[in-house]
Order: C-alpha cells, then structure tokens, then sequence
C-alpha cells in the first residue's frame, strides 16, 4: 500500500487515467453477448510509470504497422505514462527487411521508429537471425557455410547499421534453442554449425556499438533445460569475447501454469554479467472468459512482473501487444486468448492491475 501511495506521491497520474469506481465483483450492465459484465482494472496509474518508480529503465509493447491507423489505440499506445517502449511486432524481419538477397525493405521499421520517436519512447529491434519468418531464398538457396555466413553478416549489418543509434537493444538471435537446451535444427545450424551465432552478434555490434545485443527465446522464463543451454551459452560465448549484453524471455505464458522459479532463473542470467528483459509478455487463458479466470490471470501477471523487480538486472518489460484485439495467440492457440492486459474493446482488465502491484512489491502470490 505504501509504495502504492508513494507512486500517487510522485503527482504524476496519468493524464488519461479515469479512475473507475467499480470495484472486482462489478455488476455493470450485461453486455451484449448476454454474459454478465466482467471485472475490470481500476488503478489510476500507468504502467511505465509504474516501472520507472521501481527502477526500471522501460514498459512497453509489441506494435504492428496495420494498427497505426487505429485512433483509440494509437491514443493509448503513444501515452508515454503507459509505454516507453516499442518492439516492432514483425516489421524488422528478415522475411519483412530482405524479401530477395541484397534487396533491403526498411519501411515498416521505419514507420515504427518514427512513432516510437515521436512518443518518446524506446525501441527494441526483432530480430535479425531466427529460423521463423525467414525469406525462402535462405533456406532454398543452397548456399555453403562460408557463402551463408556471409549472408548472416550482411544481412544482421545491413539491418541493425540501418537503425544505428536509434535502437536500445536488438534481439540478434531469436529462438535458438530446442527444448533439452541444444541448438534447435535451422539452415544456420545445418549449414554453418553453431558459430553462426557469433557471427550475427559480432555484426551487429560492429554495426551499431550503442546498441545492447540480446540473445531472446521462449519457454527460458523459469528454471529447466532450456534455461539451462542458454546458460552454458552465454558463458561459452562471454569465454570468446562475443559481444552479447542481454537475454530476453518471452514469457509466452498461460493463465494458472506459470513456470517455476521466475526470480531465480533472472538471477542465474544476471549472475553471467548480463542484463535480462521479459521481451514479449502475454499470459493466455482457456476460452471463454471468466471472473475467475481474470482474477487468476491478474495474480499471474503480479507475480512475472514481482520476479523482474524483484531482480536489479531486470531491465524492463515488454508486453506482446497490449489489446486483445490484436494479440497473436488466438490465430496460433486455437481455443486461446484474452492475454493481454487490455481486452478487445480497450477496456482495462485486472490484469492491468496485476502489472502495478507487481511493480509495487505488492506480490502475495507465488
Ligand atoms: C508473432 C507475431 O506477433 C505474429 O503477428 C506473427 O504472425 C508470428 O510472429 N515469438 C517471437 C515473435 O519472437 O516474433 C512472434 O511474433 C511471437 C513468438
């Protein structure tokens, strides 16, 4: 309750806040499905102000080039007491950024550098190597090992020099690694070996030395195997002096089944000398949609957002996208969704609630 005072202390409430007087167990008028009204979120303060009064450097969210034209979104988006920080969702692939060899499409990062500009806000880069989304002249082209890892440089060269001093940090390699914390099969570790991924870090540092180099993958957000090869990874890699300064988790997660060990697993991460992010933070649930299930979902996000401040090294969070109208789950997990902090109609769930108290130490569950 106190660091919760003292954040309203700071005088600085969010110029878009309302405080909603309806309290968890609301009744408001049945929607229009017939189902009874569900709970939303009341607190009046935003949720990079939220972080930066605990510390942290950055809150932020996943955005797409197609919802910039969405006046109430962009309205919430661009609010800096909200986000001060934007991943572009898909636009800086390599799909997205080099469709055909050494022909390069920089403009819907642009766009999204532009606004993030225009909103003060920061951006993380995603991402220049990943075996998803990966323009098809890579994987059919046959290339030898030498010819491929020129590619890999040009390619991470091109990008990452394109956006030079205007990226805090660049996700470098995306999804790495298989389950049992071995190199997940891809053209770059068939053709290459695992040294591509020196490669692509040592490009992009040379590219833009102001930029933080993080390796990002999912399902390394707690304790296990695969946080486990991304240890031995990092140390092996910092043992040749390949420049990498973070490793970002996903945290894809769902509703009722959060990983083990959250803060431990930063800490292991941290206590290789490197910084940590939660990258792409969603938590889904079973549809449909209920009280409980939001009131599960709040305490979940209290508790991934209490483990990053619980941890110095933490830098910030990034949510994958903040509306449930444009979250990614529902196309990928069929039967799934209603993830994210904000739901279709831009309503605040107790989720976002969930957010603040994580980044106030009110954290109860574990
Ligand atoms: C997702 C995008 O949000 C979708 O729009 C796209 O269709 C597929 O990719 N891990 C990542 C992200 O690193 O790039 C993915 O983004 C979600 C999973």
């Amino acid at each position: 309750m106190f660091a919760y005072l003292s954040l309203l202390a700071l005088g600085q409430l969010a110029v878009t806040a309302v405080v909603v007087p309806i309290g968890h167990g609301d009744t408001r008028p049945q929607a229009s499905t017939g189902v009874r009204a569900l709970p939303i979120a009341t607190s009046p303060v935003g949720l990079s102000q939220a972080a930066k009064a605990a510390g942290k450097l950055y809150f932020g969210s996943a955005t797409d080039n197609y919802h910039l034209t969405d006046g109430p979104y962009i309205s919430i988006l661009s609010d800096q007491l909200q986000f001060n920080q934007i991943t572009p969702g898909n636009s800086m692939k390599w799909d997205a950024t080099e469709p055909r060899r050494g022909v390069f499409n920089f403009a819907g990062g642009d766009e999204i550098v532009a606004f993030a500009r225009k909103s003060n806000q920061l951006v993380r880069g995603h991402t220049c190597v990943w075996h998803s989304q990966l323009a098809p002249w890579v994987t059919q082209g046959n290339f030898d090992n030498s010819t491929l890892q020129q590619i890999v440089k040009d390619h991470t060269t091109a990008v990452v020099s394109h956006w030079k001093g205007q990226m805090y940090a660049w996700d470098v390699v995306n999804e790495i690694f298989n389950e049992d914390g071995t190199f997940r099969q891809s053209v770059f570790l068939d053709t290459i070996g695992p040294s591509y991924v020196e490669v692509a870090f040592r490009a992009a540092r040379e590219a833009d030395p102001s930029a933080k180099l993080y390796l990002n993958d999912y399902n390394i957000d707690g304790l296990g195997a695969k946080s486990t090869g991304v240890v031995n990874l990092v140390r092996s890699l910092k043992s040749s002096n390949v420049p990498i300064d973070g490793i970002g988790l996903q945290a894809h997660l769902i509703v009722g089944s959060l990983p083990p060990n959250i803060q431990e697993n930063l800490e292991q991460f941290t206590n290789l000398g490197v910084e940590v992010a939660i990258t792409e933070l969603d938590i889904r649930m079973t549809l449909p949609v209920t009280p409980e299930k939001l009131e599960q979902q709040r305490k979940d996000y209290a508790s991934v957002i209490g483990a990053c401040n619980a941890v110095k090294g933490c830098v910030g969070v990034t949510i994958w996208d903040f509306t449930d109208k444009y979250s990614w789950i529902p196309s990928v997990f069929a039967g799934e969704g209603v993830a994210l902090p904000w739901d279709e109609n831009l309503e605040r769930k107790p989720a976002y609630d969930g957010i603040i108290q994580g980044f106030t130490g009110q954290v109860l569950y574990k």
